[in-house]
């Protein structure tokens, strides 16, 4: 048995660069994990089996904890079975990442479970056909990503910051923001000049996915005014939303089903989160 914790991300900027031929979209993000975990517990067993302490989230094939044991089978034709309890706390359709957090913790805690057979770099370059965030939990915690999410740049860690982390009860999903980008509003982006700047102190907190989601959910633009209006310096949705984070001191919200605070958390080389 192997219990492992599975992080929350945030997004603290986050520019669309342009549409791919293959329908993704080429991105430039620095990502952050943050110390608002799932709790999964993994044993090797004769076959699959995912349970959920909540009832929103799907056990079946579809979940990517499933989808990644099965690149780890595909890809080193190794035989086993896995059987996943998930204790979740990081709400689905958020932004937060949980999804894609919870299938790295999955290829690391199999290949930890079968002694290691694989590098973590052959495991972060695997994860991205699971999703396009997963490989970003490879890194150490803070990560500049590029292309569709796989390239990962792994940063030193940002000095420590509180957030205090928002969502509404409706989730969004990821193709449904992309679908609602207008390409032609995008602006050339350097990207490393973005980041250069972020790093050096003169951080644009940004997120092209906003005006999107807003277009999708109008009242999330009402919310954000909300947040700002009670104090806060900087509030910006996270990924393709719907949760929002915020910097600064304010008035902590409390009309909203899910509001937590959250620290950034780095890991260690050699050891996973928590
Ligand atoms: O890779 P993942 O399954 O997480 O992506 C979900 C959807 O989000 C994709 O089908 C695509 O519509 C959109 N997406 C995108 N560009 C990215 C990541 C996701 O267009 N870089």
């Amino acid at each position: 048995m192997l219990k492992l914790l599975s992080p929350a991300k945030l997004n603290l900027f986050l520019k669309v660069v342009k549409r791919r031929e293959d329908g993704y979209h080429d991105l430039a993000s620095l990502f952050q994990t943050i110390d608002l975990y799932d709790t999964l517990h993994f044993e090797l067993a004769d076959n699959d089996v995912l349970t959920c302490d909540v009832s929103d989230i799907p056990t079946d094939r579809t979940n990517l904890i499933l989808k990644a044991a099965d690149v780890f089978r595909k890809k080193t034709g190794i035989a086993f079975g896995l059987h996943v309890k998930l204790e979740k706390k990081i709400p689905s359709q958020s932004g937060l990442g949980g999804g894609s957090s919870n299938a790295a913790a999955t290829l690391w805690a199999i290949n930890s479970l079968l002694n290691r057979p694989v590098s973590p770099s052959d495991l972060r370059a695997w994860s991205s056909e699971v999703g396009s965030d997963v490989p970003f939990f490879f890194s150490q915690g803070t990560a500049f990503c590029t292309g569709r999410g796989e390239h990962v740049q792994n940063l030193e860690p940002l000095p420590k910051s509180q957030v205090v982390i928002v969502k509404p009860t409706a989730g969004l999903s990821t193709p449904s923001v992309f679908g609602q980008l207008n390409l032609s509003s995008l602006n050339p982006v350097d990207q490393i000049s973005i980041l250069t700047r972020f790093m050096e102190g003169q951080p644009s907190y940004v997120n092209d996915l906003e005006e999107p989601a807003f277009s999708a959910m109008p009242e999330l633009r009402l919310i954000k005014q909300t947040l700002l209006q009670s104090g806060y310096d900087t509030v910006l949705m996270t990924g393709s939303g719907s949760a929002f984070f915020c910097l600064g001191e304010g008035t902590f919200p409390k009309d909203f089903p899910f509001v937590v605070q959250a620290n950034f958390t780095n890991r260690s080389a050699d050891s996973w989160y928590g």
